[in-house]
């Protein structure tokens, strides 16, 4: 998908040629003197338009409306114009189009918008035309191909539209590797798709297999490798925006490409959404991909242990006892407690880079899904600046998350007579529980953990991978370049 922008009032709008023109009428509507003022005027007093009470989910389609450029008008409410509105109003407008063959969408907002309601604008026509077709024999593509965002003053919003322009990019590269099933998404491919991003200026990557991460002790990634006949792949991607000496931030993905539980094997139903156990890996990618459209000024190296959890005859098996690349050893009590175990040695490899922060991003407990719902990621960090810095970075890019506590009190229930510490803890607290297990593997550094269970995909007749938290991170990643 390519976006443009332009400067566009209602008149110049009118004459855009297009296969859709999507307005969007903040209330209150100050008309001009020009054909489409015209047209939401009539559309209001005849009643076929609610400006107020806004009905953003409610977009009217007028074809072939007489005097105008496009094939068809969408008109839209959005109230107050705010992020969440606009999301609505243009997720349900590209819906409504998306039986007809719209190529060209030209977006345009009536007044002036918020920067918020921009990116909102070009994420949510993205995600609504957004079509998976690398498992279909006959892929019919994505038929919307140009999005043109028209604004009153274009000028103003230059930065914004090229930030969003770039995590659009990001998203759509998380969702490819995310929604694809395991057996076309393997610890290889996956570390192929992070090597395919070197033919991007400072890009580096470095990929490891089995005999690398053995020599590097990583005991605890190896023991959930160990029922798969696919080999683990230990994905090290460097992005250098700035000077070798300055510390970089980094990002730690989950790539689990299929979780089956292991040896603690979870139930049929909904097992095959656990090929989506790599959306933590699958971001770190999308963001990858946007930095190198946005060059920021920065370091980044980005980590991806990567492996299958299978059962198997050579599986870990509940009980066993495994010492991780720091030292400590873990007694496996749920072989499908598998996610930390992975992480915690990709954590210890992350002191190596003496990093500024470390950011662990994990779909990592279904406890986290319970507390926060599909709208927050789970959001943990022993470092009030970093947390708060991601939180806020969450609410500008309308990819947000909520902190969580890490009282020590809640580690009680990892400890074992058996090794330094447990991968599995009671029922309750179950997100906090993981994130403390991690929190002992963070080291000195500034570490953040952001699960994302509940927020990387969506169940049911829309299923699919969201691209969450790219958003995030990149915001994040940019403010901290400021
Ligand atoms: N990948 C799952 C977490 C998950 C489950 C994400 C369902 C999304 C939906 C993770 O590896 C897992 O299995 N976690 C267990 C941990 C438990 C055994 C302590 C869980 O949450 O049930
Ligand atoms: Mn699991
Ligand atoms: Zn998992």
């Amino acid at each position: 998908m390519t976006f443009e922008l332009n400067t566009l009032n209602l008149a110049g709008a009118a004459r855009e040629k297009c296969d859709a023109l999507l307005v969007l009428l903040a209330d209150p509507f100050k008309p001009g003197k020009d054909v489409l003022s015209a047209l939401v005027e009539q559309t209001v007093k005849a009643g076929d338009l609610e400006i107020k009470p806004a009905k953003p989910d409610q977009p009217l389609i007028i074809y072939r409306p007489a005097g105008l450029a496009c094939s068809r008008a969408v008109l839209a409410s959005i109230g107050d114009g705010s992020a969440k509105q606009v999301r609505k109003a243009v997720t349900a407008a590209v819906l409504a189009v998306k039986a007809d063959k719209v190529k060209k969408l030209v977006i345009c907002f009536a007044s002036l918008p918020q920067e918020d309601a921009i990116r909102a604008a070009m994420t949510a026509a993205a995600d609504a035309s957004y079509v998976f077709t690398t498992t279909k024999s006959k892929p019919e593509g994505r038929v919307m191909q140009r999005v043109l965002l028209g604004l009153p003053d274009s000028l103003k919003f230059k930065a914004v539209f090229e930030q969003t322009a770039a995590a659009v990019l990001g998203i759509e590269l998380a969702k490819e590797w995310a929604n694809r099933p395991a057996n076309h998404a393997t610890p290889a491919l996956l570390a192929g798709a992070a090597r395919a991003l070197t033919k991007f200026p400072r890009i580096k990557c470095k990929v490891l297999g089995p005999k690398e991460v053995a020599r590097l002790g990583m005991g605890a990634f190896m023991a959930v490798a160990q029922g798969s006949g696919q080999p683990l792949r230990f994905i090290v991607l460097h992005y250098n925006g700035a000077a070798k000496s300055v510390p970089p931030t980094v990002l730690v993905g989950k790539g689990i490409t299929f979780d089956s539980g292991g040896i603690s094997i979870k139930p049929a139903a909904e097992m095959n959404e656990m090929k989506f156990d790599m959306s933590g890996a699958a971001s770190v990618l999308g963001v990858f991909r946007a930095l190198v459209e946005l060059k920021p000024a920065i370091n980044v190296v980005g980590l991806i242990p990567s492996c299958e959890n299978l059962p198997d005859g050579r599986a870990v098996k509940p009980g066993d006892v495994v010492t991780s690349m720091s030292g400590q050893t873990i007694e496996i009590l749920n072989t499908d407690a598998e996610g930390r175990l992975v992480l915690c040695d990709a954590l210890t490899y992350a002191e190596r880079f003496k990093p500024r922060a470390v950011i662990d991003i994990a779909t990592l407990t279904g406890a986290c899904m319970i507390a926060l719902g599909g709208v927050r990621s789970g959001l943990f960090s022993d470092d009030d600046k970093l947390a708060m810095a991601l939180a806020a970075a969450g609410e500008s890019a309308s990819d947000f998350c909520w902190r969580l506590p890490l009282d020590e009190d809640y580690a009680e229930g990892l400890k074992t007579s058996f090794a330094d510490v447990a991968n599995l803890a009671g029922r309750m607290g179950g997100a906090i529980t993981a994130a403390k297990f991690l929190q002992r593997f963070a080291g000195k550094c500034s570490w953040a953990h952001l699960d994302i269970a509940g927020t990387a995909w969506k169940s049911g007749v829309a299923k699919g991978a969201t691209g969450r938290p790219v958003a995030l991170l990149l915001e994040y990643l940019l403010a901290s370049a400021k």
